[in-house]
């Protein structure tokens, strides 16, 4: 079973997957930018499309080269090789019961080992219920997989052997328990997610040793400025961060959106490091701007992540992994707030090296420890927050205020309110109402 976001075509039944193309069946993840000279060209051979979709493109050359004789694993082989974009697929045909070929590129792709069965996801939490055992692919990876074998190779061919990890998931932390959703059940987690993030990092002296990793000393020591790179969520947490790290560390931040990052030229100061702040660690776009950041002359790169076994994480030279557990629902909660936390100890790492007076960072720290009772504070609003959203309800619109680092906080609700809502929202800082957006407050306008 597979669901997507329309990315191509209005989302209706014709664009939703599978889709099929003579004997072949696919299902996909991710985007393919040459879709339309592929599409294109199949045509002009007479193949005729029912959904206007990338994927349908993939299912049909690799049919057409069916037809040539390619057996599956080869076909999909060869359709690969002309795409250009990000993908993960599944791919079966009726000409080959029992077999099932995957691959990946841009987009994640991991195999469940079973006992007379075999499973591909895009997320170990979506095989938790049925096995442990996951062989993660790698870039360019092609696998096929039948009930009791599974064969990688690479985008040459050449077979490859790929490590099987035990995840250390427990089945409990993708079930919904108690909670009408994942999202209030991740709300509540907070307080724990949180606590997990500190845990054996902050002591009542402060930041512990190598928090960073046994490498971060040096890196950390020679930082003279940090260029902070995340999409979404992610993004707000490191507009956060700004003002802290420039604040009490007193070292320049700029932070920026990856899809912006990647496809300009930035300047890159001397002792500048290189963060990518992501919960799932295979955003394409952060991933894609990490590895440009090694063409632009960091002193280093350092990942805050949700995902052990994540791109970004086995390729950053630093990593500080979050702890929040699987995230399911689709709006990041829980991730944000570890995200803070991380960060919070990023800039106080900083900050201890970079000259805060040491009592003020003794009292941080003291306060970033007493996060968790907080958060637990904050979560007994429930009640007279679902009053206050009633009144809400019928609203078109609204706008969220903040100054300082609460200003990015109210771009993450304006975010939050879009998503689950689709009530239209937008964020301001504070100070900017009266430059232009006052014109649309209006005695229904929430502010
Ligand atoms: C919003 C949300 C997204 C993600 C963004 C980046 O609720 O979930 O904006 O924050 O797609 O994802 P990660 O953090 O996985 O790189």
């Amino acid at each position: 079973a597979h669901t997507r976001w329309a990315t191509h075509g209005v989302p209706n039944e014709a664009n939703a997957h599978p889709h099929i193309a003579g004997r072949v069946a696919i299902v996909h993840n991710g985007i393919i930018e040459n879709h339309a000279r592929l599409r294109a060209e199949l045509q002009a051979g007479g193949h005729v499309f029912t959904s206007d979709t990338d994927t349908e493109v993939m299912a049909a050359l690799i049919d057409r080269h069916l037809d040539q004789g390619l057996d599956l694993r080869e076909a999909v082989l060869a359709t690969v090789r002309e795409l250009e974009g990000a993908y993960a697929i599944a791919v079966l045909s009726r000409d080959a019961p029992g077999r099932v070929v995957g691959a990946r590129r841009g987009a994640p792709l991991l195999v469940g080992l079973g006992i007379g069965e075999n499973f591909l996801g895009s997320d170990a939490q979506a095989l938790i219920q049925v096995t442990h055992r996951m062989l993660y692919l790698d870039e360019g990876d092609v696998v096929e997989i039948t009930r009791d074998s599974v064969q990688v190779c690479g985008l040459d061919g050449a077979p490859a052997a790929r490590a099987v990890h035990e995840s250390e998931l427990s089945t409990d932390a993708v079930e919904r328990g108690e909670y009408r959703h994942y999202m209030q059940k991740e709300i509540f987690e907070q307080p724990h997610a949180v606590a997990s993030t500190l845990e054996a990092r902050l002591g009542p002296h402060g930041v512990l040793p190598n928090t960073f990793g046994v490498d971060s000393d040096a890196l950390l020591q020679a930082t003279r400025g940090l260029h902070i790179i995340a999409c979404g969520t992610s993004y707000h947490a490191g507009l956060v961060a700004k003002y802290w790290i420039e604040e009490f560390a007193r070292l320049p931040v700029s932070v920026e959106v990856a899809s912006e990052y990647r496809y300009r030229e930035t300047v890159v100061p001397e002792g500048t490091l290189f963060v990518a702040i992501s919960q799932s660690g295979e955003t394409a776009d952060t991933l894609a701007a990490l590895r440009e950041s090694r063409r632009r002359g960091y002193l280093g790169t350092l990942v805050i992540c949700n995902s052990p076994e994540s791109s970004l994480v086995r390729e950053a030279d630093l990593k500080l992994m979050t702890r929040a557990g699987p995230e399911i629902g689709v709006a990041s909660t829980k991730a944000f707030t570890t995200q803070l936390a991380g960060l919070a100890l990023l800039s106080l790492e900083l900050a201890r090296r970079h000259g805060l007076d040491p009592d003020r960072y003794i009292a941080l720290c003291a306060e970033l420890q007493h996060l968790p009772r907080a958060i637990e504070d904050a979560l007994q609003l429930e009640p007279a927050i679902i009053e206050l959203a009633g009144e809400f309800i019928q609203r078109q619109h609204a706008l969220f205020l903040g100054r300082g680092a609460q200003y990015p906080v109210a771009l993450e609700g304006a975010l939050k309110l879009k998503e689950i809502s689709y009530i239209h929202a937008e964020a301001y800082p504070a100070g900017e109402l009266k430059h232009g957006p006052l014109a649309l407050v209006d005695e229904k306008m929430p502010v």
